[in-house]
């Protein structure tokens, strides 16, 4: 709560600092964790530290991390926002496909309601444009369900500005997630998207006050930088928390989503929430200042 809260959609409010579920799955992010019961103690801790935003996708594990979150949460606390995603098949740990065909969304959408035990989603995310199918297919396919009540809100994730306003011709879009952290800048493309692109992605958001979830905020866990490291030591705190904390003041729309399976690093990653960065602080951390 330290980190304020943003409305996503105009219905659904948040805490500003979620959790990304994709850490708790087994190695490459496929099948079951090394620790059931572990996994679901992060979850459940994460809730009782009043995280109310919890990103997951029907590809993680595939199915295991939904299936974990209904089972840590279910019946879930008012306020509690599972955001999911569809669009990729995967075929073996570390290996993803894009499918944004309409029926495998249809499909996609189907499962993750019965194993999250929802009768609908609250924010429903295509989880990346197929290069192989047009654009205005797959989100019209999500907005055909919004229609049919099994979506709450559509968001995006690796996306252009183009995309997301060729999206909003055909549906509101209430969230985008791309990857995002304090090293973010230049001609580096993550599953199709420049950092320099996402950059504009950001101000876009903050602009038309859409909800931004940083994907890779820690850079799965190894952001590191002189600039960060020096203000960590001055602020005696770790360096993945000044990490979350420059997000956080980065723009209003920016909800940090970091993932782990760790209880000790979620604490951590939460409690960055209540650090406050001030403007000379925020300023060292510009990369345009070493
Ligand atoms: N839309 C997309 O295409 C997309 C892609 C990737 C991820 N995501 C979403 O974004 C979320 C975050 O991304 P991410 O998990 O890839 O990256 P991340 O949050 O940048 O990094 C997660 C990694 O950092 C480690 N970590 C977390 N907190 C730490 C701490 N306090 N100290 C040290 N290490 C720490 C974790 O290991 P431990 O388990 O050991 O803590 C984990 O391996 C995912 O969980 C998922 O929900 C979306």
């Amino acid at each position: 709560m330290n980190a304020g809260t943003f409305t996503i959609g105009a219905d659904l409010q948040v805490n500003r600092l979620g959790f990304g579920a994709m850490r708790i799955t087994g190695p490459g992010i496929w099948g079951p964790p090394a620790e059931h019961a572990n996994a679901l103690a992060v979850l459940r801790r994460s809730v009782a530290l009043d995280v109310n935003l919890i990103d997951t996708a029907d590809s993680y594990g595939p199915d295991v991390s939904e299936e974990l979150i209904a089972e840590a949460l279910h019946p879930y606390p008012g306020g509690v926002v599972i955001a999911t995603k569809g669009g990729h098949t995967r075929s073996g740990p570390d290996r993803w496909t894009p499918n944004g065909q309409p029926e495998h969304l249809r499909a996609a959408l189907d499962g993750s309601l019965r194993r999250l035990k929802l009768e609908r989603i609250d924010v429903y995310q295509l989880h990346r444009p197929d290069p192989k199918v047009p654009f205005e297919e797959s989100v019209g396919v999500l907005a055909e369900l919004q229609r049919a009540g099994k979506i709450r809100h559509v968001g995006l994730s690796s996306v252009s500005v183009a995309q997301i306003e060729s999206a909003r011709k055909l549906v509101p879009i209430v969230s985008v997630q791309n990857r995002f952290n304090n090293a973010t800048r230049g001609g580096a493309v993550f599953n199709g998207v420049s950092d320099d692109e996402t950059l504009a992605v950001v101000d876009y958001c903050t602009r038309e006050n859409i909800a931004f979830f940083p994907w890779g905020p820690l850079a799965a866990g190894k952001l590191s930088s002189d600039r960060i490291s020096a203000l960590a030591l001055r602020r005696n705190v770790a360096p993945h928390q000044i990490a979350l904390a420059w997000l956080l003041r980065r723009s209003p729309v920016i909800i940090p989503i970091p993932g782990t399976a760790s209880i000790a690093h979620l604490e951590q990653n939460v409690a960055s929430a209540a650090i406050e960065l001030s403007d000379d602080e925020f300023a060292s951390l510009d990369v345009a200042n070493g």
